[in-house]
């Protein structure tokens, strides 16, 4: 299969090192165009796209890939969700299916569901008031990173008190309808994800921290593994769905003799 990589930094280069080290597939990367979209020319072939570029530039990449006839994405990148719905109507409209995902770590990923439980067990106790810690390297220009994001969504959907996100900068003490978040930005860790339940006299911390980007590539390998393993309906798929199909897969169990 033609495998592009759209975005030729970190991530970028994980997904080129999963690639090659599982099926000798050496992908085309491309970084940064000179114009605002990739030449239809310089995509010709190309069956599947990894965009691991740059929030704003994930629109142009994915409508100029159109133009050049691809049709199924694994959309890694993060910080572009104001232009979601055109991506997603782009897609529809040329019977195109793409996953995208925040963060296409599997454990991440179940990461989320363990928070939805915990929201569920420990947010109907009024003692118990809940936060948001992340921590990434100091190149990273998003903050909060989109797992934040996905992950403050998903505490606010399912909380009886909290009704949204305080903003990074207010000044003052915490608002209880709010949840608060904590941006970190310094060194070389490729993430850090925190939720956190205080209460009075005890404190429940949920942590994954990642050591290095190969969970994200091995994820967006699969997403791509999943788009190419049958049709998928038109448009935006969450990981969601490629990490349930991995889920009802029955793994060996080693049972002692
Ligand atoms: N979903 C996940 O699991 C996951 C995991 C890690 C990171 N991410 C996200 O993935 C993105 C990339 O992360 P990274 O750490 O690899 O960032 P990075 O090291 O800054 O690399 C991004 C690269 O993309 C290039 N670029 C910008 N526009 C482009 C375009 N239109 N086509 C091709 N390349 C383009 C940039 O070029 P310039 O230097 O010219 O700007 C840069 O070299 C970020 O949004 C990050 O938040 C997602």
């Amino acid at each position: 299969m033609n495998i592009a990589i759209l975005g030729d930094g970190r991530l970028g280069g994980e997904i080129g090192v999963a690639l090659g080290n599982r099926s000798g597939i050496r992908p085309l990367i491309l970084g940064r165009p000179a114009t605002g979209r990739h030449p239809v020319a310089a995509l010709a072939g190309i069956e599947l796209i990894f965009d691991a570029s740059l929030g704003p530039s994930v629109r142009d990449n994915v409508e100029g890939a159109l133009s050049a006839g691809v049709r199924r994405f694994v959309i890694a990148t993060t910080a572009w969700s104001d232009d979601q719905p055109a991506v997603d109507a782009s897609l529809r409209r040329a019977g195109a299916s793409a996953v995208a995902a925040p963060n296409f770590s599997v454990a991440v990923n179940l990461f989320f569901r363990l928070v939805d439980t915990a929201v569920g067990l420990y947010g109907p106790i009024a003692a118990f008031d809940p936060y948001v810690l992340e921590w990434h390297h100091a190149a990273k220009s998003d903050r909060p990173s989109g797992t934040a994001r996905e992950l403050l969504r998903r505490i606010v959907a399912a909380h009886p008190r909290k009704r949204g996100v305080r903003d990074l900068d207010a000044d003052g003490p915490a608002d209880p309808e709010l949840v608060e978040i904590a941006v970190l930005r310094a060194g070389a860790g490729p993430g850090m994800h925190l939720v956190g339940f205080d209460a009075p006299g005890e404190t429940l911390e949920l942590r994954l921290t990642a050591r290095d980007r190969s969970a994200y590539a091995a994820g967006a390998v699969a997403a791509a593994d999943w788009l190419t393993a049958r049709p998928r309906v038109p448009g935006i798929h969450p990981f969601d769905e490629v990490v349930d199909d991995l889920l009802a897969v029955p793994v060996p169990v080693a049972l002692p003799a």
